[in-house]
């Protein structure tokens, strides 16, 4: 690991409008810098640029990040790559041990081995008649399968030996090549399977997936998760597929290894699989960078509808007005692999264009089906159960729509809604920049989050038991303060930004950094801060008295079920609401 006081030393030295300007122009505006948008399309410039905070935001598509999140993202290169490039560009050096010993952890031997793994597996298919004829009767061409380096681990325990430099090296078992048993002897993972080789967008091999021949357990055999190989993070085929993403601006999302391979050989080249997992934020993200439409095209049976609505509630905080996800399900006895195969790609793509369901059609048609919406009690679940979906939608236009619509089935009005749901109204006309997707929130904990993040020393002054409300602002503060707290320095907003990079607290510390871009330098946080305390120090007494009033109330009004620490704070919130009645 770098040491994250080196990430920190970087960061300071660095200015990202110095860094990012090398890449994208810049025009100052205001307190700060914009751009229209490296990483999505756009007109009208969105991509804001912080010089005092060190960070940038884009309105538009939400990206967001410091200087080393910016080379990553904009040159598709890893996090120690960035920071060895950026170190060198201001004349600092990577703590020597660390790279050595980051060298040896995620270093390019494991991506050479890789490497020499799959060009192993490939040989060996040729040689292997019987693995051959299974891709045949699957109906794969010698040319898709080269384009995806498909290949063949034969039988036997150990025939890595022969292919690899040490197989006693410990980087066999950080790569997940090999399996040790209990006395440490070990053994190939992957034995008579089909390999499909898992490659990031650099087309480094970074995992396998092994399909066994014919029947067995389990079908796919898939690297575990190792320094190289995140699944939760990995597309796959997105590699291959990247360029026709690109150019159709349409990216499609199937379930199977299979699928991708078969979609690619009949023409429909921007498929790309999630690696037996759900399909997660990161996923969303990544395909949203590339493209305006994403479509989910799951199985029909019950695994592939779950898949589906999982897809959708990891999507929704990542909805962006101008962007559209769309749901496509095959008849229960197709995958797409097996329909396109049957109807060719023609009939597929009339598929996609025709039957795929808007993200909000396929929600409120879910919705709507766990419920009877013509008793009170339906209309009332349904609420219930469209809260926290609506409630992470922050894109205005789309939560907009959803709100009415849910209302509508419900039969109350919009309004009241989202009163019941504690939202700011989007009915009424808001004071906001057009297409800045941001989400108002009641919350009181919305201004702490701010005045941290925009003064993060005034941690030291929140007191321990500032929590009054459970929600995604308190669990993030929470992690905030742990973390500000541990550090003995200043702690800059980009340092806040690295730290919290890739965690789920992320996108509403961005939101949250984002309204700092508009409220320029505020040199009043020092005063709504104070401020802020006092109104969460009544909201706690005020809880306090619900909580103790119910404790009496239960006990028919008597202070008998009260222990007596309880008791004085009663009588003591209790006397001040007496005082301040008067
Ligand atoms: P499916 O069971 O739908 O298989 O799994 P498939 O893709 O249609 O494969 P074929 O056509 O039978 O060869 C879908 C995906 O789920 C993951 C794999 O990524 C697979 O492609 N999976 C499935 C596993 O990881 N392990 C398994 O045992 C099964
Ligand atoms: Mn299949």
């Amino acid at each position: 690991m770098i040491p994250k006081s080196f990430i920190q030393d970087l960061l300071n030295r660095l200015d990202i409008v110095d860094v990012i300007e090398r890449y994208v122009p810049l025009k100052k505006a205001g307190a700060n810098y914009v751009a229209c948008c490296p990483f999505h399309n756009e007109k009208s410039p969105s991509f804001t640029v912080s010089q005092s905070k060190q960070f940038y935001h884009c309105f538009g598509c939400g990206a967001h990040g410091t200087a080393i999140g910016f080379v990553m993202e904009h040159s598709g290169v890893g996090f120690v790559d960035a920071i060895e490039a950026l170190a060198r560009s201001v004349g600092m050096t990577v703590p020597r041990e660390t790279a050595a010993a980051l060298q040896h952890k995620v270093a390019p031997d494991l991506y050479e081995l890789m490497q020499t793994a799959a060009r192993y597996y490939c040989g060996q298919l040729k040689q292997s008649p019987h693995a051959i004829d299974y891709l045949k009767r699957r109906g794969l061409s010698g040319e898709i399968a080269a384009r995806f380096g498909i290949g063949y681990a034969p039988e036997g325990w150990q025939n890595l030996e022969s292919a690899v430099p040490d197989y006693q090296d410990k980087s066999m078992l950080e790569t997940g090549l090999v399996i040790a048993n209990g006395e440490g002897k070990r053994y190939d993972r992957f034995r008579d399977r089909i390999m499909f080789p898992i490659l990031n967008t650099r087309a480094q091999v970074i995992g396998f997936g092994g399909r066994i021949l014919d029947k067995g357990e389990p079908k796919y055999l898939n690297s575990p998760e190792t320094p190289l190989f995140e699944k939760g993070r990995e597309l796959y085929g997105l590699y291959q597929a990247q360029k026709a993403i690109r150019a159709e601006g349409l990216a499609l999302v199937v379930e199977g290894y299979m699928d991708v391979v078969a979609l690619a050989q009949l023409g429909v080249e921007y498929a790309v699989a999630t690696l037996g997992t759900a399909t997660t934020p990161f996923h969303i993200q990544k395909l949203l960078r590339l493209t305006d439409q994403v479509v989910f095209c799951f199985d029909g049976d019950a695994a592939g509808r779950r898949a589906a609505w999982r897809a959708l509630e990891n999507a929704l905080p990542y909805l962006q007005d101008g962007k559209q996800l769309r749901f496509l399900f095959l008849a229960p006895e197709h995958d797409p692999d097996s329909y396109i195969r049957e109807f060719g790609k023609e009939a597929f793509e009339h598929l996609l264009g025709e039957e795929a369901m808007p993200l909000s059609g396929y929600l409120l048609r879910e919705l709507s089906l766990q419920v009877d919406l013509k008793t009170q009690e339906g209309r009332s679940a349904l609420l219930q159960h469209a809260k926290p979906l609506l409630t992470a939608i922050s894109a205005p236009t789309i939560a907009l729509l959803l709100r009415k619509e849910v209302a509508a089935l419900a039969g109350v009005a919009q309004e009241e809604l989202e009163a019941l749901y504690g939202v700011k109204s989007l009915a009424a006309p808001r004071r906001q920049v057009p297409g800045r997707n941001l989400r108002p929130q009641r919350s009181l904990l919305r201004p702490l989050l701010r005045c941290l993040l925009a003064r993060p020393s005034l941690a030291h002054e929140v007191p321990q038991d500032w929590m009054t409300e459970e929600s995604d602002e308190a669990t993030a503060i929470g992690a905030l303060l742990a973390y500000l707290r541990e550090q003995d320095t200043e702690v800059s907003t980009a340092a806040i930004i690295q730290q919290f990079h890739g965690t789920p607290y992320e996108p509403i510390l961005a939101v949250v950094q984002a309204e700092l871009l508009n409220l320029g330098d505020a040199g009043e946080v020092g005063e709504e801060f104070q401020g802020m305390l006092k109104r969460l120090e009544e909201e706690r007494r005020r809880q306090r008295w619900r909580q103790l009033e119910e404790k009496v109330g239960q006990s028919s009004g008597s202070l008998q079920g009260l222990t007596a620490q309880e008791r004085e704070l009663y009588q003591q919130l209790l006397q001040q609401r007496l005082k301040s009645m008067n």
